[in-house]
């Protein structure tokens, strides 16, 4: 399973970038929506993939299909590796259908359930995500969701991308990948949470203070010779 970040902050995208750990990054119109809103849109889009490289999803915000197609057109005309997220909506398939007969790959988002999924990918869309944290908000199990998708998927071969979405702790990632998400897509805070535990940070300080008094002992008993060979 690839980890993409789900951010627009450009700080925690470098941050999480420079782990080596990301394969790609999502947007959406809220993520970008909390930042310096004085920076150029496109420039923005453009420095997310330059630190991340790879796959970038962008979400159209127009609610009707030509609009969205427009919009598709317009984002991959300033960024041309990008994929089109696309609202699973009846108007959001029509695109879908639309951009998939011109080769423009789209990520359908807003996926809370598999007969949602299962639509989206017989409209021709590239990836579906399933967003498990927002079912768990509103009491419903999201990673039963993500097993019942995963399991229609093995059994009808679909090729359709499953993304894990909506994440809200380091179990949902766990979750997604025995499960068999393809990608999950997490937030900087949970990106972080999953490469922290608190035995890794006590056995490196065990390694490093035992390391330490490897070396004094070894200047010590170097400096020891060099005094005894001094006094002869
Ligand atoms: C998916 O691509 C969405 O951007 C995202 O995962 C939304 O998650 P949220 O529920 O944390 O807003």
């Amino acid at each position: 399973m690839r980890l993409f970040i789900d951010s627009a902050n450009l700080e925690e995208i470098r941050t999480a970038a420079s782990w080596g750990i990301l394969s790609g990054v999502t947007t959406n119109p809220t993520l970008l929506a909390k930042e310096d809103p004085t920076l150029d849109p496109w420039e923005h889009l453009r420095e997310i993939h330059r630190l991340v490289g790879g796959h970038i999803s962008v979400e159209v915000t127009a609610t009707d299909t030509s609009g969205m197609v427009r919009e598709a057109y317009e984002i991959v005309s300033h960024i041309s590796e990008a994929v089109i997220k696309i609202p699973m909506t009846p108007e959001g398939m029509a695109a879908v259908r639309e951009l998939t007969r011109e080769n423009i790959p789209t990520n359908v988002t807003l996926i809370f359930s598999p007969a949602q999924a299962l639509l989206a990918a017989n409209a021709g869309a590239s990836f579906v995500s399933i967003f498990l944290g927002r079912l768990d908000d509103v009491g419903s199990d999201g990673l039963r969701v993500l097993e019942t998708v995963c399991d229609i998927w093995d059994r009808q071969g679909f090729d359709v991308e499953i993304i894990a979405a909506s994440l809200r702790h380091p179990m949902h990632l766990v979750e997604a990948a025995r499960l068999g998400a393809d990608i999950a897509t997490a937030p900087f805070r949970v990106l972080h949470q999953a490469m922290k535990h608190p035995l890794t940070d006590l056995g490196l300080q065990a390694f490093l203070e035992d390391y330490r008094r490897l070396q004094e002992e070894q200047a010590r008993r170097r400096q020891l010779s060099l005094t005894e060979v001094a006094s002869r």
